[in-house]
């Protein structure tokens, strides 16, 4: 296990649409606990492959009981391969977030606010989930960076996009 060097914004990488893992198989096991090392090294609540070099379409993401976010209901941790989301309503909501792959910055983007998810889990185990809240937003926010896509392309309003030592106090702070 290592923790890996995060790619940031700019990086052709993350612009990719990472491909379906196709073996289930020790080398998976290694980037998803590379993953997981440089995810809690870095404070994370998600992290996607592609983040720390590799493209393919595997995320892992967790929300522990965490005073910064008495809001926010906690989120198990979850290792998600080749997952399928499926929105269950047409209703979104703007939260606030940021991204390892951008450090400092925060912006408002909208995501559906109810959604069911389908993937496997690291042994091949499948998964099926409906989830809402916080939950929902983390799924939309680590699968978008399966198809190349950072939240600040989600923002609306540039204007809601800024430094998070700027921002706090103008804002309801989520995690990374
Ligand atoms: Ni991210």
């Amino acid at each position: 296990m290592a923790v890996r060097r995060v790619l940031k914004m700019g990086e052709p990488l993350l612009r990719e649409v990472a491909r379906p893992v196709a073996r289930f198989d020790a080398a998976l096991r290694t980037l998803i606990a590379d993953m997981d090392e440089t995810m809690r090294a870095n404070h994370g609540a998600g992290i996607a492959a592609p983040q720390v070099g590799e493209s393919l379409r595997a995320v892992i993401f967790e929300l522990r009981d965490n005073p910064r976010y008495p809001h926010i209901k906690p989120v198990p941790y979850t290792v998600l391969v080749n997952p399928v989301l499926t929105p269950l309503t047409d209703e979104q909501d703007e939260g606030w977030e940021g991204c390892l792959s951008v450090p400092g910055m925060r912006g408002l983007v909208p995501r559906y606010t109810r959604l069911r998810y389908q993937g496997f889990d690291a042994a091949g185990l499948p998964i099926d989930r409906t989830v809402d809240g916080f939950h929902a937003r983390v799924v939309q926010h680590e699968v978008d960076h399966l198809d190349g896509i950072l939240f600040p392309q989600r923002v609306r309003d540039l204007r809601n996009f800024g430094f998070e030592d700027v921002l706090a106090g103008q804002m309801t702070p989520m995690p990374d």
